[in-house]
């Protein structure tokens, strides 16, 4: 008997170490990772100032309880809010629970307002986690099916579409929940100032502003969040995946005033902002800025879709390249959902969405040489399909 549920379909590797942009298997094979975990690992593998922060935390203290102060939580959420906006943190664990506490949040604070009820704008494409209410904020129907009864309050409108935003907002709803760039949409990247109008629309109706950072959010975009490419600031803001660098830690942003609607007993988690995550989270950020992490992620961004573009010379089947900084996307006319494992005999780790997309998120310390072997081995495993 498989003694674990069937919820993944796992590739035939094991992996056993990790350093920079690379791992290896458990016969000391290595591969060059092009996925980072999901978008997770932005300083690279076993990182060794987070290693080392990890390691000296859980010399003295696992765990203590939010019964008790927490210093690192202080000293994390300052720092992340120094570097985004005015904001106060609440911590957890992961991506789906940082919405699940915004989602929270924006209701107590509709309510506040005797607006108890009001909805929430979501969109087309968008994911934001698998508990009930971020699968009912998702842009999704697959991630659904089979889940009801499924929570009530989302609306669903299309992405980067300002005059369907537009159209969308009545009396009804109380805040706008959008992803700066979709990740699991497929990459899909907004027109030019469209998060600015949507911050515009909010503004002139009263609306909380919620950007899932989850995925673009610590130098993934080539800014430390994506909402910074654009002239525009959230009222709420969710992180997870690389906070920690791949220590599992989530966190909530919130303007002071819209933080305000949580009071103590209105949320909580067991091990949210435990002293292991938050070491590693303040060791991950310290890191990030000290080595200016968003801006080498800007650049390689730009080299690694400049090699893809001329990987699109010569290959048919790839229709279109888009992305920002390291969060790339390569779309192609032809089912290519055989990559993930035929790189894997040629030492490369790579991710397809939906079939069709291979989603690029490395390590934001990628060097030219591992983009230009990167793009290089996806051009063969093209070639030996013809394709
Ligand atoms: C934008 C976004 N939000 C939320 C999530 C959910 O995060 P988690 O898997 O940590 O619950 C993801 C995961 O891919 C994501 O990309």
């Amino acid at each position: 008997m498989n003694y674990l549920m069937e919820t993944y379909s796992p590739l035939p590797l094991h992996l056993v170490k990790g350093k920079g942009c690379h791992v290896w298997d458990e016969g000391g094979k290595a591969y060059l990772d092009m996925v980072a975990g999901i978008a997770v690992c932005n300083l690279g593998h076993a990182h060794p100032v987070v290693a080392a922060a990890l390691q000296q935390q859980a010399a003295q203290l696992f765990h203590c309880s939010n019964l008790y102060h927490i210093p690192q939580q202080e000293t994390l959420a300052r720092m992340l809010s120094e570097n985004s906006f005015e904001a106060k943190a609440f911590f957890c664990n992961s991506g789906a629970e940082a919405n699940e506490a915004a989602i929270k949040l924006v209701r107590r604070f509709s309510s506040n307002k005797n607006k108890s009820g009001a909805k929430i704008l979501t969109f087309d494409g968008s994911f934001h986690g698998r508990t009930l209410a971020t699968v009912a904020a998702t842009g999704q129907d697959k991630f659904r099916k089979g889940f009801d009864p499924i929570p009530a309050g989302f609306k669903k409108v299309a992405y980067g579409d300002i005059d369907a935003l537009e159209e969308a907002i009545d009396e009804t709803v109380g805040a706008v929940m959008i992803e700066p760039i979709q990740g699991e949409g497929g990459i899909r990247v907004p027109p030019q100032g469209y998060l600015q109008k949507v911050r515009a629309l909010c503004d002139l109706h009263d609306l909380l502003l919620v950007f899932d950072e989850v995925q673009t959010g610590m130098g993934r975009t080539g800014k430390l969040f994506g909402y910074m490419h654009e002239e525009c600031v959230p009222d709420i803001m969710t992180l997870a995946k690389a906070l920690a660098n791949g220590f599992p830690a989530g966190a909530v942003l919130a303007r002071p005033a819209v933080a305000e609607a949580f009071a103590p007993g209105s949320h909580a988690s067991t091990f949210g902002g435990n002293p292991l995550a938050m070491a590693c989270g303040v060791a991950t950020l310290e890191t990030m800025i000290r080595e200016d992490i968003s801006e080498k992620a800007h650049q390689q961004g730009l080299y690694l879709q400049s090699k893809l573009k001329e990987l699109k010379q010569s290959h048919s089947c790839i229709k279109e390249i888009r992305g920002q900084g390291l969060m790339v996307g390569v779309e192609c006319e032809a089912d290519i959902s055989f990559l993930p494992r035929a790189g894997l005999e040629k030492g490369i780790l790579l991710n397809v969405i939906k079939d069709h997309i291979i989603r690029l998120v490395p390590p934001l310390i990628i060097t030219r040489e591992e983009i230009d072997q990167a793009t290089g081995i996806i051009s063969e495993l093209l070639q030996e399909k013809g394709l």
